[in-house]
């Protein structure tokens, strides 16, 4: 019997069967045969969390005014694997998931606030999947480079960032990075 593993996916993209769901059903595939894998999914499009508005009430306690981050809060920290699967919006992540990711402001000031090491008990390994209609690579680096910071103070490890590029042009059916995605999913069973 193996030992249960938690598996957080934060989803990005506002097409519940676009390009994007594509390629992370080609990295959640191989996971759905191994039953100590359980998976939970959140749609920052679907069930969108406030903005957050710098009160820095978090640099005084534990925590935050809003209480619409508390379950991703609660599934991140039990997490083994944080998947972030979005798609490549004005160079950045779509609004939704940029909400959730400046909502993890609350790590940094217990870390450097409230001197709280690590703000997150329990170390996960991360992967990115991006989907872009150009092949500009600088969206890839840009969301890369905004999880990896974030990521310091949330106890996280960036292994994987698989993008499936000019998705807007015509045949692209992505094979290579559906392939890429299956092959780093076996990775982390
Ligand atoms: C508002 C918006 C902004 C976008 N910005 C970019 C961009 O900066 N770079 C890029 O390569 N593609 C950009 N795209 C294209 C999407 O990243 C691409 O179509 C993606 O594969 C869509 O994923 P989906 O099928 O899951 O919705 C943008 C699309 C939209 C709707």
């Amino acid at each position: 019997m193996q030992e249960d593993k938690k598996m957080l996916i934060l989803f990005g993209s506002p097409h519940g069967n676009g390009h994007t769901r594509e390629l992370l059903e080609s990295f959640l595939t191989p996971f759905r045969k191994q039953e100590h894998w359980k998976i939970t999914g959140y749609s920052a499009y679907r069930s969108p969390v406030k903005p957050c508005i710098g009160c820095r009430v978090c640099a005084r306690k534990e925590g935050c005014i809003y209480d619409d981050f508390n379950e991703i809060d609660k599934s991140l920290r039990e997490s083994d694997l944080l998947v972030v699967a979005s798609p490549v919006y004005q160079f950045s992540f779509p609004a939704p998931l940029k909400a959730v990711l400046d909502r993890t402001q609350r790590y940094f000031e217990a870390r450097f606030s409230l001197n709280i090491v690590p703000p997150i008990a329990k170390h996960r390994e991360a992967v990115l999947l991006l989907t872009m209609g150009s092949e500009e690579a600088f969206g890839a680096e840009v969301a890369s480079y905004q999880l990896k910071r974030a990521f310091t103070v949330m106890n996280t490890s960036l292994k994987d960032c698989i993008v499936w590029q000019a998705t807007d042009a015509p045949n692209q059916n992505g094979e290579e990075a559906k392939r890429l995605a299956a092959e780093a999913a076996r990775r982390y069973w």
